[in-house]
């Protein structure tokens, strides 16, 4: 059986000013392959700077990669950093959700706009969509109501999510989706989550400091270094019996 996202031989580079004339090329990914079936977590750790974040947005569609390609129920949506516009089944959720959102438009209305740029619903069927989408994450109907001012942190989240599922992806990825949010609150989102997977057989990629976390909802681990996959296997297995230095070295932080 295919896995359902499959990312081959991605690699990312940026230019640098080096100096007045000269530029130089700093290779951020090189060459990251892993597999993620439905219905399942796969969480990407690793230092600061290595590659988590740029690998999210390549992921996501945010960003383009230089080599490499993804593919989606085996159809290529990538390739060597030409995406596929169609594809809408890849979102993802920031650290930072109220920056990430408009603040002069109700979640009414975005959700609306994501709708209508998006798909061909008429008015009534995108209303119901956004009714149940909101029920979805655990928000009230009348919260499309809100600008995203008005809302706490634990709801933004919720928001962000309804964002990300409006258009019923397959992969949703949460980059420190959950990291400032304080425990009771990241408890309760991680159960929503853990919930929406059970019910709709929808896969997350985590991207998290948060080791207990990753322990605790991933099936499959990624350790990046400087950009390279160190480390790549069940979650369980790698919390056991760490094979890299680098990965020993940030399980036992
Ligand atoms: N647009 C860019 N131009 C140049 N370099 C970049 C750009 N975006 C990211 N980088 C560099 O790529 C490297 C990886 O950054 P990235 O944000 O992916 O790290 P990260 O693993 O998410 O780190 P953190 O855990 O701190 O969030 C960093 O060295 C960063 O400076
Ligand atoms: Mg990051």
């Amino acid at each position: 059986m295919q896995p359902l996202l499959k990312v081959q031989a991605l690699s990312k580079s940026f230019n640098l000013r080096a100096g007045l004339f000269s530029r130089k090329r700093f290779e951020v990914l090189k060459n990251i392959s892993f597999c993620l079936e439905q219905g399942e977590t796969l969480a990407i750790i690793g230092e600061t700077g290595s590659g988590k974040s740029t690998l999210a947005k390549l992921l996501a569609g945010a960003d383009s990669a230089d080599a490499g390609q993804i593919l989606l129920d085996g159809n290529i949506i990538e390739n060597k950093g030409v995406r596929d516009q169609q594809c809408r089944h890849i979102r993802m959720i920031f650290q930072d959700s109220e920056a990430s959102l408009n603040p002069g438009l109700t979640i009414g209305d975005m959700l609306d706009d994501c709708l209508q740029y998006n798909t061909s619903l008429n008015k009534v069927n995108r209303a119901e969509k956004i009714t149940a989408t909101l029920s979805k994450v655990g928000l009230l109907n009348d919260h499309q109501y809100y600008y995203p001012h008005m809302f706490s942190g634990g709801q933004l989240q919720r928001v962000a999510l309804a964002r990300a599922l409006i258009l019923d992806p397959k992969v949703v990825v949460l980059d420190e989706a959950l990291s400032s949010l304080d425990p009771s609150v990241r408890a309760q989102t991680v159960n929503l989550l853990l919930k929406l997977q059970q019910d709709t057989g929808l896969s997350y990629i985590l991207i998290t400091h948060h080791l207990s976390l990753v322990r605790h909802i991933s099936d499959q681990l990624v350790v990046l270094d400087h950009g390279e996959i160190v480390e790549y296997g069940r979650t369980e297995d790698i919390f056991q019996k760490p094979q890299s230095k680098v990965t020993q070295k940030l399980l036992s932080c």
